[in-house]
């Protein structure tokens, strides 16, 4: 069936994140499509359901991208603090949990109302369940072919934004349109790979000890995290190891501190005399997981008591617990990444508009773009500040 033709100033592709926010800053004349059943089904399901919205800590440092520089300019024009101003006109409770990551107090869908209600208050439209069959430019308009319903529609637009997101997460209708339609006008797409995300041994060498967890200092190529590592059937997780998957490359092996905070060296040397006759197990067990002891001691020479332990034994145990390094086989991938590393190059896009400098009124933002945000917040940040800038630009 074919609907009537349609003039609209702004088409935003994608009502996730970054879509949501730049609709409720571009104005009316805005249409929102999305081929999803509903909007922002990540914010839904981020932070364990209590969405881990900005991060205090917000800091142009904290995102990777090949130009470190591009999003400085949107990061500081649309702030955490200018976020948690929206949260609290909405009346959304919230709580800091650690490091600076902001959580509902109770659940994520709020932010997606607040997204919602404040996207149609400027009187924007969203349409779901609805995909995109045809685009074409003609120098001055977007003319954009749109399923609906089984309805076909033509729509004209002055601008487009590109905020389909990443590759993360097929099953939840993750797709490569906006590098698909950024290449088709010029725009080039950097290498993109899976991030925040598990890492994984073919060996499965994990198995036994899967769920336990602890804190550590996760180092990859120069960069350390120090968060709780958690085992798994497959491999490694936990937020430590999600931080150093953005830095790691297939390949390469990681470090792994499972004493960031013992000094377990003086320890052992003092027990030496004091408690001679333990084991050097159970000596380790009062600072590691029992069972992740049970495991190391088929790999480090922990058998004896700690009265026997030479000061070389000691700097061998400690040096080896300190100095853990992995060589992982790969990642889980694109399945349960949280991100996706890369994207369209920044070089061709306005850093204060998010406008392509090559074609006039195209706008590319959020995950879709090369900008990547440590995990805790920061990728909701960047999303939110990135909408923010073109929607006002619009
Ligand atoms: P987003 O993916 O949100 O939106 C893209 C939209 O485009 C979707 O609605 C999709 O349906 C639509 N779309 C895609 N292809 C389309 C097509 N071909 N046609 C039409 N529509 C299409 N970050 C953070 O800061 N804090 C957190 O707590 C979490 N937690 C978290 C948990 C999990 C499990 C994941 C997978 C990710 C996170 N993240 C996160 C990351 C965060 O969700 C992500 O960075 C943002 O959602 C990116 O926002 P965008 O709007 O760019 O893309």
């Amino acid at each position: 069936m074919m609907g009537a033709d349609m003039d609209v100033n702004t088409l935003i592709l994608g009502a996730g994140a970054a879509g949501m926010m730049c609709a409720a800053h571009a104005g009316p004349s805005t249409l929102v499509i999305d081929h999803a059943k509903a909007p922002g089904e990540k914010i839904r399901i981020s932070g364990g359901g209590r969405c881990n919205f900005t991060n205090l800590h917000t800091d142009p440092a904290r995102f990777l991208g090949q130009n470190p520089h591009f999003h400085k300019s949107a990061l500081s024009r649309y702030t955490q603090w200018d976020f948690l101003d929206l949260v609290d006109r909405h009346k959304i409770a919230w709580h800091e949990k650690t490091l600076g990551q902001l959580f509902c107090d109770d659940k994520a869908t709020q932010i997606i109302e607040m997204l919602r209600a404040e996207l149609l208050q400027t009187g924007a439209e969203l349409w779901l369940k609805t995909t995109l069959t045809d685009l074409a430019h003609d120098g001055d308009q977007y003319e954009a072919t749109l399923e609906r319903d089984g309805t076909r529609h033509v729509l004209r637009a002055r601008n487009l934004v590109l905020a389909t997101g990443g590759k993360s997460i097929p099953k939840m209708g993750a797709t490569g349109l906006a590098y698909d339609i950024a290449r088709k006008f010029g725009h080039t797409v950097t290498e993109t790979r899976p991030a925040l995300v598990p890492l994984t041994f073919s060996d499965k060498r994990f198995a036994d000890i899967s769920g336990v967890s602890t804190p550590v200092a996760a180092c990859a190529n120069g960069t350390t995290f120090e968060e709780a590592m958690l085992f798994t059937h497959r491999g490694l997780s936990g937020p430590a190891v999600l931080q150093v998957s953005s830095y790691w490359h297939e390949g390469d092996s990681i470090s792994v501190n499972l004493l960031p905070n013992h000094d377990l060296q003086s320890s052992l040397r003092s027990a030496r005399t004091i408690q001679g006759k333990r084991n050097v197990t159970t000596a380790l067990a009062e600072v590691l997981p029992e069972r992740l002891v049970s495991h190391l001691a088929t790999q480090l020479p922990l058998q004896g008591n700690v009265g026997d332990l030479s000061d070389k034994r000691i700097d061998e145990i400690t040096d080896g617990l300190r100095q853990w390094t992995l060589t992982p086989t790969g990642s889980e991938g694109y399945r349960t990444a949280e991100v996706t590393l890369g994207g369209i190059s920044t070089d061709r896009i306005d850093s204060k508009t998010m406008m392509s400098r090559k074609v006039p009124g195209l706008f590319m933002i959020g995950e879709a773009v090369d900008v990547t945000g440590w995990l805790g917040g920061y990728n909701f940040q960047w999303a939110w500040s990135s909408g923010v800038a073109a929607g006002r630009a619009i």
